[in-house]
């Protein structure tokens, strides 16, 4: 986190500056075209342990999630069953073939794959994922796997987790095994997911698995995740040259509150910005971290390791949802503090903001300050209202979210950015981390009791788009 000095100069900057807000909300011009390039990738995305269940079969090892505690979880329920994907993947992978999706990203889980995190392979888990992706070849939808979607080896954390640099080399080890048992037929790789979440909501809030509140915490974690990546990306890459290779992070605008004063808030929104996004942007794309991070990174950082961090990238992952708001916080102790948005700005029933020129924002900030590299949008969605009742099966809100985003999708292409596609979050309603089965984002229902599925009518909606590329207008 910030010092309070580098703090006290980022205030000085800003107020040299003139006091303008370095991150003002964007607007964004509406795109000329609505027709998306025909090799434009259409996909959905969702991950292992969110949808798997089957937690105890054929020997897979415990997760971080398994053992994080119910009465963490809104609704305390536990992801034993979640969607039961495990079982039903063949239905799902009809789900995606019904939604004319071009590529599914899913996620592997390590804890299958390698029961401890090191050492022994669990066969029957390599076999599931082989028929997962066979699966998926047969109706000619492109597997895109996520190596790291947050469900760490329990065996792992029990010696630190990635607190611990030697994680950063069992993570190559399992990404070595993926690519000789998978890459065959796997040839899309995201190696992380969302690294910014699982170090603040798992070491910092304890809010997500492994539930720990220590800001010490951050330096070494983020490092060696970024480390992980390299190393894995390495491991592939030396495995096979035909694969394609990103990472999915959470890029997020950082934009200052608009109470208080300004320039303090400005640093505020300049000093989360470098932690959440510059501090995995930066190294890997520029082979240095942003300064404001130096401080907390350096003790964990070895020579060398800004070069393994540096790798190429065949493509950036970006997971747009919503802006971040900060304020300036005397009490806190980094002195930053999220900031509500502004009044009168909608949200979805996750509570977040709705905001599509914050995606367009990051696209922009892609082009500009890293080189314009080739860009995946691999989430993006929006929660049904929180409620007991069933799913909503008449999202028209859903539609409208996904068209609005997509026409800042459409926009920043025609000013450059080079996106190849669009993975929505997600097929099926699923177990959202700490909001259970109350956070509900798919084009898919499936009643908890019932375990009936039903398609939503986003879920046609999204078809027709997948199956012409044409984004329609809003009706009326
Ligand atoms: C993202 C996560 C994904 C899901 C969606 C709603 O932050 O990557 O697993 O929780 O949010």
């Amino acid at each position: 986190m910030l010092t309070r000095r580098e703090l006290a100069v980022l205030a000085a900057a800003g107020a040299l500056a003139g006091c303008a807000p370095a991150y003002a909300p964007a607007t964004f011009p509406a795109p000329r075209s609505r027709q998306f390039p025909r090799d434009f990738i259409w996909g959905v995305a969702t991950s292992a342990f969110q949808t798997e269940g089957a937690l105890d079969a054929d020997g897979r090892g415990q997760s971080i999630w398994d053992v994080f505690p119910r009465n963490k979880i809104v609704d305390h329920s536990d992801a034993a069953v979640a969607v039961d994907s495990y079982h039903r993947y063949r239905e799902d992978v009809a789900l995606l073939q019904g939604l004319a999706a071009k590529a599914y990203r899913f996620s592997l889980a390590w804890p299958r794959i390698i029961p401890t995190g090191a050492g022994a392979i669990n066969q029957k888990g390599v076999d599931f994922y082989s028929r997962l992706v066979d699966a998926q070849l047969e109706k000619r939808i492109t597997p895109y796997a996520t190596l790291f979607h947050w469900d760490l080896p329990l065996a792992l954390q029990r010696h630190g987790g990635w607190a611990n640099r030697d994680t950063a080399q069992r993570f190559a080890e399992y990404a070595a095994l993926v690519a000789a048992r998978l890459g065959d037929r796997v040839k899309h790789f995201c190696i992380l997911n969302e690294p910014a979440v699982h170090v603040f909501a798992g070491h910092v809030l304890g809010i997500h698995a492994p539930g720990l509140t220590d800001a010490a915490l951050i330096g070494p974690v983020t490092h060696h995740l970024n480390l992980a990546q390299g190393l894995a990306i390495q491991a592939l890459r030396a495995a096979r040259s035909d694969f394609t290779i990103g990472t999915t992070l959470a890029i997020t605008p950082s934009r200052p509150a608009q109470d208080g004063v300004a320039p303090l808030n400005d640093a505020a929104a300049k000093g989360f910005d470098a932690i959440w996004n510059g501090v995995y942007l930066d190294p890997l794309l520029k082979g240095v971290y942003p300064a404001q991070t130096r401080g907390f990174i350096e003790p964990s950082l070895h020579a060398n390791d800004l070069n393994v961090i540096r790798q190429p990238v065949d493509f950036i992952g970006a997971n747009y949802y919503a802006p971040a708001y900060l304020r300036f916080d005397l009490m806190s102790k980094a002195h930053i503090a999220p900031a509500d948005p502004p009044p009168r700005t909608q949200r979805d029933a996750f509570n977040r903001e709705i905001d599509p020129a914050g995606m367009w924002q990051i696209l922009k900030r892609l082009r500009d300050e890293y080189g314009n590299p080739p860009v995946l949008i691999t989430e993006n969605g929006c929660s049904d209202p929180f409620s007991d009742d069933p799913a909503i099966q008449n999202d028209t809100f859903r539609i409208d979210y996904l068209r609005r985003h997509l026409e800042a999708v459409l926009s920043a292409m025609e000013a450059g950015s080079r996106v190849g596609g669009y993975f929505h979050w997600t097929l099926i309603d699923n177990w959202e981390w700490a909001e259970g089965y109350r956070s509900k984002f798919g084009f898919v229902s499936q009643d908890r009791a019932s375990s009936l599925r039903a398609t939503k009518a986003s879920y046609a909606w999204f078809k027709a788009l997948a199956m012409t590329g044409r984004l329609n207008a809003a009706a009326g």
